[in-house]
Parts: C-alpha cells; sequence; structure tokens
C-alpha cells in the first residue's frame, strides 16, 4: 500500500444556506479544497451523500456534481451509508490512492436538508434505520438515541447533567468556528430547560437540520512533500469500517457502540497507535449521549467513564483529550453526507497547526469517528504529521 496524504480541504459554511442549491454548495466546498491543495486535475471524485434524493429530488449525483466543476468525463463515485456518507467518502478515495489505482482523489460530502420542512426532513433521517422493526413503529432518530441513552444511564448512572456538559463544551468550541451553524454560548441550565424532544434528550442534546458541504483532496505523500512547501504533510495512517445491526431490538448490548468500537480497533491497528497517542479527537456527537458513548467506544475512557469525563471537562480545548474542537456536530451542524468529510478537515487543520483560536497546541496525532444512524455503520480515521 502507498502512504495517503490530505493535501487540501475545503468547505461551506454550515446552517441553512437558502440561497444556494445542492449543486453550488458542494461546488464551493471543491473549489475551496482544490485551491487549499493547489491542483487543480484529479483521477476520481468520491461523493458522500445520504439522501439528495429525499431532500432536493436529484439522484446521479456523482454525474451531475462532476459537470458542475467542468469535470464531466473524470471517474466520479457516489457511496451512501447514512450519516457515514462522508467517512466512507473519505475511505474509498484513501483505498485508491494507496492501491495506485489513482493518484490524486478530491474526496467530498454534501447534504441540503432544509429545502424541505421538518417533517420530511425527520421522515428522510429515518429511512436510515431499520424500516420494519423501528420506523414502522413511528420511531425516529431523537428517539432512538434517548433509548440508548436511557440504557447508559441506567447501567452507568450517568446523568442529565453530563449530556448537558456534552452540549456545552461543543457549542463553546463552536463558538470559535466561523463555519458553525450555531454561535451559542450555552450553560448546562440552559441545556435541561430547552424544550424536551424526546426523553431524556432536550432540544440541545440535538444536532441541527443543516445544509452544507466540505471537501479535501488525497495524493501520495511522496507527491505531497513536493507540493507542500512548508505546510507539514498530513497522512493518513488507519482507517477501519464496520457495521453493527441497525435495529437497537437485535443489539447484544444497549451501552455499547460496537461498530465504533471495532472500527476504531482496525483503525489502530492500521496506524499501529493506541487511544492515548491521540492529541485532537473529532466523534459524531448527533446527540450529547452519541459522544459520550464514542468516546468510550474509541478508547478514551472506559465504559461508562465518558459521562464524567466530559463533566469534569477531560475533552474540553484545553483538557486532557480535546473532544470537538469544531464545535461537533451539535454546534458546526450536521449535513448528514458532508460530516465524515467535514470532521477529517477539522483535524488536518488542527494537525497542520491552522485552526486558529481553537487550535490544540502541538497536535501531531488526530482521529476522526464518523457514524451511520444509531450505530449501524462507524468509519473511524487517523491522521498524523509525517516526521
Ligand atoms: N440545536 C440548537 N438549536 C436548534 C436545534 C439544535 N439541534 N434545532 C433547532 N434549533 C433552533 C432553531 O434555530 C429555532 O430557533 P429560533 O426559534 O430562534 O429560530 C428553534 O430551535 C426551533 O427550530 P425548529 O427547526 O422549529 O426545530 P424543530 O423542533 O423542527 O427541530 C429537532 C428540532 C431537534 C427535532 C431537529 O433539529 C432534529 O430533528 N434534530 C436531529 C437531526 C437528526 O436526527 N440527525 C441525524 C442524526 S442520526
Amino acid at each position: 500500500m502507498r502512504d495517503v496524504a490530505v493535501i487540501g480541504v475545503g468547505m461551506t459554511e454550515f446552517g441553512e444556506l437558502w440561497s444556494d442549491s445542492l449543486r453550488t454548495i458542494w461546488a464551493k466546498a471543491a473549489l475551496a479544497a482544490l485551491a487549499d491543495a493547489g491542483v487543480d486535475e484529479v483521477d476520481l471524485i468520491t461523493v458522500g451523500c445520504m439522501s439528495s434524493g429525499l431532500f432536493v429530488g436529484q439522484e446521479h449525483l456523482a454525474s451531475v456534481l462532476a459537470d458542475e466543476l467542468g469535470m464531466a468525463g473524470v471517474p466520479s463515485a457516489r457511496v451512501e451509508s447514512a450519516c457515514a456518507s462522508g467517512g466512507l467518502a473519505l475511505r474509498t478515495g484513501f483505498a485508491e490512492v494507496a492501491s495506485g489505482l489513482s493518484d490524486t482523489v478530491l474526496v467530498t460530502g454534501v447534504e441540503k436538508m432544509t429545502d424541505v420542512d421538518g417533517s420530511d426532513a425527520t421522515y428522510a433521517l429515518g429511512t436510515a434505520a431499520d424500516q420494519e422493526w423501528e420506523g414502522f413503529h413511528g420511531i425516529t432518530f431523537p428517539g432512538l438515541y434517548a433509548m440508548l441513552a436511557m440504557a447508559h444511564m441506567e447501567r452507568y448512572g450517568t446523568t442529565v447533567e453530563q449530556l448537558a456538559a456534552v452540549a456545552v463544551k461543543n457549542h463553546a468550541n463552536g463558538l470559535l468556528n466561523p463555519h458553525a451553524q450555531y454561535h451559542l454560548k450555552l450553560t448546562v441550565e440552559d441545556v435541561l430547560s430547552s424544550t424536551m424532544v424526546a426523553d431524556p434528550l432536550h432540544l440541545f442534546d440535538c444536532s441541527p437540520v443543516t445544509d452544507g458541504a466540505a471537501a479535501v483532496i488525497l495524493t501520495t505523500v511522496e507527491r505531497a512533500k513536493e507540493i507542500n512547501g512548508k505546510r507539514p504533510v498530513v497522512k493518513i495512517s488507519g482507517s477501519g469500517l464496520a457495521t453493527d445491526t441497525i435495529t437497537l431490538a437485535n443489539r447484544e448490548d444497549l451501552t455499547e457502540l460496537k461498530a465504533v468500537r471495532l472500527a476504531a480497533d482496525r483503525a489502530y491497528a492500521m496506524a499501529d497507535r493506541k487511544p492515548g497517542d491521540m492529541h485532537v479527537v473529532e466523534v459524531h456527537d448527533c446527540f450529547t449521549i452519541a459522544e459520550i458513548m464514542a468516546t468510550e467506544a474509541i478508547g478514551l475512557f472506559e465504559p461508562g467513564e465518558g459521562g464524567a469525563a466530559a463533566a469534569g471537562g477531560l475533552t474540553a480545548l484545553n483538557g486532557k483529550i480535546p473532544v470537538n474542537t469544531s464545535g461537533g456536530l451539535k454546534s458546526k451542524g450536521h449535513p448528514v453526507g458532508a460530516t465524515g468529510v467535514a470532521q477529517a478537515a477539522e483535524i488536518v487543520t488542527q494537525l497542520r497547526g491552522e485552526a486558529g483560536q481553537r487550535q490544540v497546541e502541538g497536535a501531531t496525532v488526530g482521529l476522526a469517528q464518523n457514524m451511520g444512524g444509531s450505530g449501524g455503520s462507524s468509519i473511524v480515521h487517523i491522521m498524523e504529521v509525517v516526521k
């Protein structure tokens, strides 16, 4: 396998982007990444998108988007793994460069979610749950994650204040990210007094509905060293992909995200790294309980200790292991197909030392964890500065 580097990152603002269409926001992110990398030709485009058909009525996206960029003719492939579609697009590009099939890949993720009303957005998202065993009975994602939260609270004593601490931290980080959807300073009290969505999850425990796109450019480490100038070369040293049952009813244990643990174990093994080596981490906090469970599943904390770790400041920007410095899905927003690519963009930005006010000093190794649905799939990437 060849060593693979990320040489460019780009993203749009996340939020309600009324004046732009899906293809326009996608092109903005792609052009920003190409400009950042200093390249204008690629061998392949990958597109992570969960549901452009339901959100904007457009399928056959890979061709539409290559054409939008003036690149009709270039190979282009859309991949889908619900909210982990962006992470899967990154892994697909990584495999292409590592194997030698492609030398340079434009990896992208996009979702335009606000052109439909809230109930249609909820329906579209719900298609990532098990339709026969979950959707048919009317449950939506806030409800599924509320059940995971209840199980975690029952088994480990995790509290609503600990859940709220995740939202408070991520919104504090999001205040430092100009791309974030919600620039809000929150207190635990604000979270606990916000509207109840699905007990025990309040409005501020939930990620929002978001439009946005993100892109990164991959090439070989060898070529990156030639074109990167003085910027640090960041390589992808590990990539892990795993699945679990989609339906919660078939899970062995509702308090563990098994797909996340398996994907992380595979990424650590490929990178020859362990959790304690990480300096900065982005996890899939679609709900506050998801961050707590993800930090446990990737091995930062023992099972049951993720809530206390968040409330104790261990995952804060200046904590032992900063988690979701971008603001996470909670504050930055969650355009589902774009999220996995945006997470990678944040880790690369941190490892290059270009994260401005939210920079983790001296960060050279980082991890991005993306998740589909309520944990039916997960993808973990480990990135590090090439010495
Ligand atoms: N965080 C912070 N603020 C939020 C928010 C969130 N997650 N969602 C909405 N808001 C704000 C809106 O900006 C709006 O503020 P305003 O009144 O000042 O304009 C207000 O809350 C109400 O917004 P609205 O869009 O009417 O909320 P809603 O009740 O339709 O939707 C949720 C709220 C939580 C149900 C919706 O954001 C949601 O479904 N989130 C989960 C998305 C999801 O499942 N993703 C996939 C994960 S697997």
